[in-house]
């Protein structure tokens, strides 16, 4: 057994044991009231969740509007209207017990209407807020204005510093604790800094410590840091349980629970995570958020990791370096080193023929059709980030004005797809780099266990 006395969590005492909140539908209300009613935290996801129909069916989103300012409000009120959906069947499957949390992406366009929206009308239902991917400078007064606790995500103690000085420092009564998500190893978008490698992980231990120093140096002691990334057993942990220089702390799980009876992702995906290997997980910048995340290597991303290879730097222009034409199109001819003409022609010859430019002074090569979809994806944009590299969508500018970049993808049509039965290869699978203990750990032998099953467990260590 592991000493894991339960804590305040957002106005009320439960084990420290959390559900990460999983976008697009990979956590949703029946997850997160399944661990609440277990008497820990369940963070179903607020980024396009699921709403019904008056017998109970999941509508599955339509677009119908023409033009995309008015797609981005459907999607906006789809939003809401699933945010409330999914925090009344969390609160009713816990039964009133533990407590229930939504999540929500930072970088969504319009997120703080989207929150506003969803707390108006679940009033009662939502006892925390969690936030992530990107810094969430007014999740604090949003959150308070509702009573409803925060919690920033933040893989820095830096990153939490910022947050505090700039908008936190006033909102105090409602942070309820700060998630630390290991950015190396998490599973979903990853908070890497610039200063980070992602080739050069850091053991959670210090960044842990000098979050915990941050926190005391502000008066903050007393609130819990929500460890994230990784985590899996928790005698791995014992080390951090009880630690005067941690303090506090919780445990957020996002891998682990996607196995259990009430996870709402399909059966493919979860015997797909059963087969993983060790090293299947890519941490990658793709995402046109422009932030580093991680998913199973699939189809979907060996296609995105290929272009990437074959991607190749030009010169409109000829000059002493770049020698080589290379024809993109009936008008236009760019120019590129003789070193790289090898691999454009072997790219060209395996009948990747459409060349399009990234807003790098780069050309990547793809197939006629790849290049048809990933137009039809462009013009379907229902403008769900607040700055899209995929398409150049912004929020507040109507466009980012910069190329649009090929290299990347259209990040709501394929969580969207993958969270509604879509194809678990054609899709991003988001997955943290632990997900190859499935196939291994005793636990998921003999089936799929249930939320019950697997915190049992977890609280015993295993
Ligand atoms: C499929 C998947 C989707 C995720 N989506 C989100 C999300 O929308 N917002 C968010 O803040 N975190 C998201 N996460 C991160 C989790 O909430 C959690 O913090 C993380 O998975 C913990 O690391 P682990 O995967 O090693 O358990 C996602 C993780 C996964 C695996
Ligand atoms: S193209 Fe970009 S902004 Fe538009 S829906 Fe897709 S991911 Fe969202």
């Amino acid at each position: 057994m592991i000493d894991l006395e339960p804590i305040m969590i957002s106005g009320k005492e439960v084990y420290p044991l959390i559900e990460g909140g999983k976008g697009i539908n990979a956590s949703d209300g029946r997850s997160a009231g399944a661990w609440a009613h277990e008497n820990c935290v369940g963070t179903f996801s607020g980024v396009s969740p699921d709403f019904y129909d008056a017998k109970g069916n999941v509508i599955v989103e339509k677009f119908m509007k023409r033009i995309r300012p008015e797609r981005h409000e459907e999607m906006i009120d789809y939003a809401i209207r699933g945010g409330v959906a999914q925090a009344q069947v969390a609160h009713e499957v816990s039964g009133g017990n533990g407590r229930v949390h939504m999540n929500m992406l930072w970088e969504m366009a319009d997120s703080e209407r989207i929150i506003e929206g969803v707390l108006e009308k679940a009033k009662g239902l939502i006892n925390g807020l969690t936030c992530g991917a990107g810094l969430p400078y007014h999740l604090g007064e949003l959150a308070s204005k509702f009573g409803v606790y925060y919690y920033p995500i933040v893989s820095s103690a830096r990153a939490f510093q910022v947050l505090w000085k700039r908008a936190y420092s006033n909102f105090q009564e409602f942070l309820g604790g700060v998630v630390y998500e290991d950015p190396w190893l998490a599973g979903g978008h990853n908070g890497l800094s610039n200063a980070e490698d992602p080739n050069q992980p850091q053991s959670p231990y210090m960044r842990l410590v000098e979050l915990r120093k941050a926190l005391r140096a502000l008066n903050l002691d007393n609130i819990p840091i929500i460890i994230a990334g990784g985590v899996w057993r928790l005698d791995e942990w014992k080390d951090y349980i009880n630690n005067p220089d941690i303090g506090k702390v919780a445990f957020q799980f996002g891998t682990r629970p996607m196995i259990t009876k009430e996870s709402p992702i399909s059966d493919a995906w979860k015997k797909l995570m059963l087969q993983v290997k060790k090293g299947d997980v890519i941490l990658q910048r793709f995402s046109p958020t422009g932030f580093f995340s991680s998913a199973i290597k699939n189809t979907f991303l060996e296609k995105l990791m290929n272009r990437k290879d074959g991607e190749i730097a030009f010169k409109t222009e000829a000059d002493n370096e770049y020698t080589q034409p290379l024809k993109m199109s009936e008008t236009k001819t760019v120019y590129i080193k003789a070193e790289d003409m090898e691999k454009a022609n072997r790219q060209l010859n395996a009948g990747l023929s459409v060349i399009q430019e990234t807003p790098d002074n780069t050309v990547v090569f793809m197939t006629p059709e790849d290049w048809k979809q990933m137009k039809q994806d462009r013009a379907e944009c229902v403008g769900c980030l607040s700055q899209c590299q995929f398409s150049t969508w912004s929020r507040a500018k109507g466009t980012t004005g910069k190329l649009p970049d090929p290299r990347s993808y259209c990040i709501h049509k394929t969580l969207y797809d993958v969270g509604h039965n879509g194809s678990i290869m054609d899709n991003l699978v988001f997955a943290g780099h632990q997900v190859y203990r499935f196939a291994t750990d005793p636990l998921y032998r003999d089936g799929i266990p249930s939320v019950k099953e697997l915190i049992e467990m977890i609280k015993q260590g295993k």
